[in-house]
């Protein structure tokens, strides 16, 4: 018997892992998502700073405030597309899941965290906000490999759901998420599945000097 190669696992889970606008409602366990927030701790972060901030949307009318203000992101962005062939298909894009989505979460990066005291942000201050997608990355392949769906939201305009959700000034927008189970598992990325745009090959964005 051939002993199991957790490299495999990983793996599998990399090519999984979907941006997923397809929810079913019914709710994740609060326990799961505690477990969501463990796991997002864990990422690295510079200094040690830990700047992520999650803000989890539980109030159904800034829910609708959320999703009118991004359909309305979606639909002005459109006209970039104009009325061809590409734009139809934009149009039929589903582009969020806030609706539906038991679960909203807001991610914001702490500007001038007390923690990490500074350490390595004098010439990059904005490896803070690098630290910050970590933690959704972390989080999102957390979600994958316990058949929870993450939908990564940035059709808006930051300062208006920064004012909406109340955020402290110090605190910089990353990303709104869905969180929720999706209707479906693909290997293959909805944007690809839908003629938008496929998945390179990795050699196109590695070169020498
Ligand atoms: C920074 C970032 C912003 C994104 N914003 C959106 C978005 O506003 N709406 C959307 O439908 N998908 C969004 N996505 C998801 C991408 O479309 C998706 O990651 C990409 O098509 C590859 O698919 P996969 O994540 O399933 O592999 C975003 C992803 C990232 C990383």
């Amino acid at each position: 018997m051939t002993q199991e190669q957790p490299g495999a696992h990983l793996e599998a889970l990399l090519r999984w892992r979907r941006d997923v606008r397809h929810f079913r409602t019914d709710p994740v366990p609060e326990t799961e998502m505690e477990h969501l927030f463990a796991c997002a701790q864990l990422a690295p972060s510079v200094g040690n700073a830990q700047p992520w901030r999650f803000l989890r949307v539980r109030t159904p009318a800034l829910r609708t405030a959320l999703a009118d203000h991004v359909d309305a992101a979606a639909q002005q962005a459109g006209a970039r597309y104009g009325t061809g062939e590409r734009g139809a298909l934009y149009a039929s894009l589903k582009l969020h899941g806030l609706r539906e989505a038991p679960e909203i979460v807001a991610v914001f990066s702490d500007e001038s965290p007390d923690e990490g005291h500074a350490l390595g942000i004098a010439t990059m201050p904005e490896a803070l906000r690098y630290s910050t997608v970590l933690a959704i990355h972390t989080m999102w392949l957390t979600a994958q490999s316990r058949g929870i769906g993450l939908g990564w939201v940035s059709i808006l305009e930051p300062g208006f759901v920064a004012e909406l959700l109340g955020a402290p000034a110090n605190w910089h927008f990353i990303a709104l998420l869905c969180v929720g189970y999706p209707v479906a598992q693909h290997e293959v990325p909805e944007l690809e599945r839908r003629g938008w745009q496929a998945r390179q090959d990795w050699r196109v964005h590695v070169s020498e000097r």
